[in-house]
């Protein structure tokens, strides 16, 4: 058992650790506190490669492992959630399910521009009555021949006013329940298909999450992802990898929660002496970081897991359940340790402590994972 990364991981992460200081620390809180899209900086994450990275370099991707993938997803996240969930987002759940089940064409049309951070794509399985329960879907794409018709409503869409490629997942024979659901590949502004208002929300403010309404929207036949009836599959089978990018997101938060406690303790003095030579405060610390390290195992060994070509659904799902919980952990007893201070916005911890809570509910809440986890354990 080798637990060292070679030495392009290890640039891969500097290269992370450097964007996430000089282009993302500034003007974070702004963006968090108006709600502002990175555009900018997902733009340069783009350049870099960071929004195709495990995608082949025949389809503009950087053909990197997922090792490299969870690096820079807990870096970025370590400064800006809002930011590393499109890159998440983009990576795991789009570039991946068009490049493990896409079509040449669509491989060709759809994943080069967003592997190649030209575009940013969008995943759509949530719905008004149907987000845990992933099965009941109540978009409908109705069979027309040549083409699909699309109708319904999908929510809390991330990337949803700025995606240019949308993945959505709709109910076209309701009789086979799941083994009728399709999956689709649709175009901003295709007819008929408009994006709802801006969500406000309590963390990861910065990113863009947005109802969409299809009404009559025609896709074309070519544009169904898989055979007839692959839909579901196709979503649970993307979820699974998803789930270890919100994992390493969640690891970012707590880990950069935890390093802003860490650098504070030293600093602020109380009774005479800086706060981590009090007892209360170094065990914090102690807890702190040996919850993180936990995570960062559980989240690395997912990622090599999927590099080795082995199962990863238990443990990506693992992995989640655990970081997610760390975040909101560290990141409370990170606000504990600045005090006053990490109640007010320039100390940054409070905004993490917001924008962990997400990480258990997004891409499965923590209570899915249990019943991912248990179904696998017990089977
Ligand atoms: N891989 C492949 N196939 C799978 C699978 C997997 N991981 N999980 C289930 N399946 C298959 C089953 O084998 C079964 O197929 P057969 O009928 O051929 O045997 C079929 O799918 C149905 O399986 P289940 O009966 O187990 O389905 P279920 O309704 O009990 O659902 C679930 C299982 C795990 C709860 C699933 O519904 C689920 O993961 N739900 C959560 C969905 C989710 O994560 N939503 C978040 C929205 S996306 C998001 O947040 C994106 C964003 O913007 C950030």
């Amino acid at each position: 058992m080798l637990f060292q990364l070679s030495e392009e991981q290890l640039m891969i992460r500097q290269a992370a650790r450097d964007f996430a200081q000089s282009e993302l620390k500034p003007g974070v809180i702004e963006r968090d506190e108006h709600q502002k899209f990175p555009a900018e900086q997902v733009k340069k994450l783009g350049e870099l490669g960071f929004l195709g990275m495990m995608v082949a370099e025949e389809f503009g991707g950087s053909g990197l492992d997922a090792v490299s993938y969870v690096l820079v997803m807990e870096e970025l996240s370590k400064i800006d959630a809002s930011a590393s969930v499109v890159v998440s987002v983009n990576n795991s759940l789009v570039c991946y399910g068009l490049e493990a089940f896409g079509s040449d064409y669509q491989k060709e049309k759809y994943l080069k521009p967003l592997a190649s951070g030209q575009q940013i794509g969008a995943f759509c399985l949530s719905e008004p009555e149907a987000g845990s329960d992933a099965t009941s879907q109540h978009t409908t794409a109705e069979d027309k021949g040549d083409h699909y018709l699309l109708n319904g409503t999908k929510n809390w869409i991330t990337n949803g006013g700025t995606a240019s490629t949308y993945l959505v997942i709709a109910q076209t024979d309701p009789a086979l329940k799941h083994k009728g659901i399709n999956a689709f590949v649709v175009e901003k502004g295709m007819e008929g298909f408009t994006v709802g208002p801006k969500e406000n929300k309590m963390g990861i403010r910065g990113s863009d999450t947005h109802s969409l309404m299809f009404n009559d929207v025609k896709v074309p036949k070519e544009n169904r992802i898989g055979e007839n009836g692959f839909g579901f599959k196709f979503a649970m089978k993307t979820l699974e990898g998803g789930r270890i990018g919100i994992a390493a997101q969640a690891l970012g938060i707590a880990a950069g929660a935890y390093e802003l406690a860490l650098e504070y303790s030293k600093q602020r003095k109380s009774f005479g002496k800086p706060i981590s030579d009090h007892q209360a405060i170094a065990f914090k610390l102690a807890d702190m970081a040996t919850q993180i390290e936990a995570a960062r195992l559980l989240v690395y060994k997912a990622a090599w897991l999927k590099d080795q070509g082995l199962s990863y659904t238990l443990a990506g799902s693992m992995a989640k359940l655990f970081a997610s919980k760390v975040a909101m952990d560290v990141t409370i007893e990170a606000v504990q340790v600045h005090g006053g201070y990490g109640f007010v916005k320039e100390y940054h911890v409070e905004r993490l402590m917001r924008d962990a809570k997400i990480t258990q509910i997004y891409e499965g809440t923590s209570e899915i994972q249990q019943l991912v986890i248990s179904r696998e354990i017990l089977r």
